[in-house]
């Protein structure tokens, strides 16, 4: 049973939190100069009001490290601590290397460094693979970052898709600990769902041509409808699955923090989970989708904001293109923030 983790005594726990978002800002006005769409469509649509856009001399590893490096400031861990670096991204700075190891050189890292690409859910699987690292026993102080520069991959002639996305990044330090910490993690994948959600030039199926460039077939494509379907029958199941491996229900969470795609999902979702949305954490509005930035971006933004306290029960749940999904029920650790760091 993949939820479990509920049995060990070696446990993960979050020890420290970092996130970065760019300063170029694209509001909806903005939008409205470039193709046919108003402000009203989109707010009413999505909630999403402005998203920011990554330096263009910058890569994803360039949002990587600056989240990466508040995360370790906050858990007062040194680069030579950290003992494995997992990255969750899907907007990789080339095919390869992975831009774990181009992080790990800008961090002045010498630890194993390596990419997960699970899309938007890239932050849950790469705090999966960071835990079940310390679990295993063979590492004690796992970087784990989700980062996306998704607006390089977005066709700005495209209405259906340009609205929805924005840069950034969000980023955990990991320790061994006796106490869970990470309690239990759900996750799933569907392939059969791959062509919902995709990038279909630039691979090695489709190598970029002439003519797939001029198709517009190396930006991302999206079938809304099919993709808010999936999101909103997924999030509610896998976050209750990974809330009752621990015992606990909806009613003992003190925030569930949703993948930020869109906030009708998340209106739809805390409807379904029946759980007040004062309870559920939302920055949409001002970031739009930035992939596996969003969950740690919102952690970093509720820890540093002093709205975790310690033994708070948090959900961490997304959903992005393979497809993929997965919850993660995580019991709060870490003291509040000094008054001065607020
Ligand atoms: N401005 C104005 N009109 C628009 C725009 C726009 N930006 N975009 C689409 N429209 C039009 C369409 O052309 C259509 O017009 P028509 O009726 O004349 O054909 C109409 O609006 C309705 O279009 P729909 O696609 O049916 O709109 P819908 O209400 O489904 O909303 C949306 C679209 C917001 C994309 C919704 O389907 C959605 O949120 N889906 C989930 C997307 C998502 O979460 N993606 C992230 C996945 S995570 C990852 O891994 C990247």
């Amino acid at each position: 049973m993949q939820g479990l983790l509920l049995n060990m005594t070696r446990h993960a726990a979050i020890v420290g939190t970092g996130s970065f978002l760019p300063e170029n800002t694209l509001t909806n006005e903005d939008l409205e100069r470039m193709v046919d769409t108003s402000d009203e469509w989109i707010v009413s649509r999505t909630g999403i009001k402005e998203r920011r856009l990554a330096e263009m001399h910058h890569g994803t590893s360039d949002l990587a490290v600056r989240a990466g490096e508040r995360a370790m400031a906050c858990a007062g861990v040194a680069p030579n601590e950290i003992d494995l670096l997992v990255v969750g991204t899907s907007t990789p700075d080339h095919l390869f290397p992975s831009t774990a190891c181009i992080t790990q050189e800008k961090l002045g890292l010498t630890c194993p460094a390596y990419d997960v690409n699970a899309a938007c859910t890239g932050f849950i699987y790469a705090l999966h693979a960071g835990t079940v690292a310390i679990e295993s026993g063979r590492f004690d102080t796992v970087l784990v970052i989700g980062a996306d520069a998704l607006t390089r991959h977005i066709d700005f002639t495209d209405r259906a898709t340009c609205v929805l996305f924005g840069d950034g990044a969000g980023a955990v330090v990991l320790k061994a600990s006796d106490e869970a910490g990470v309690m239990a993690i759900e996750l799933g994948s569907d392939g059969s769902g791959a062509d919902l959600l995709l990038v279909p030039a630039g691979g090695s199926a489709a190598p970029c041509t002439e003519e797939r460039i001029r198709n517009h077939d190396h930006y991302l494509h999206m079938n809304g409808n099919e993709v808010y379907k999936f999101a909103v029958r997924v999030i509610p199941k896998a976050t209750i699955t990974a809330l009752e491996a621990t015992g606990n229900s909806v009613g003992d969470l003190a925030w569930l923090i949703p993948h930020q795609a869109n906030k009708r999902i998340i209106d739809t979702i805390e409807e379904r989970l029946g759980i007040a949305d004062e309870r559920v954490y939302s920055n949409v509005v001002n970031t739009g989708n930035t992939s596996a930035g969003s969950i740690p971006l919102g952690l970093d933004d509720l820890y540093t904001s002093g709205r975790l306290r310690p033994g708070d029960l948090i959900g961490l749940v997304g959903f992005g293109a393979g497809l993929t999904w997965g919850a993660i029920t995580i019991r709060w650790t870490m003291a509040l923030p000094n008054k001065g760091d607020q």
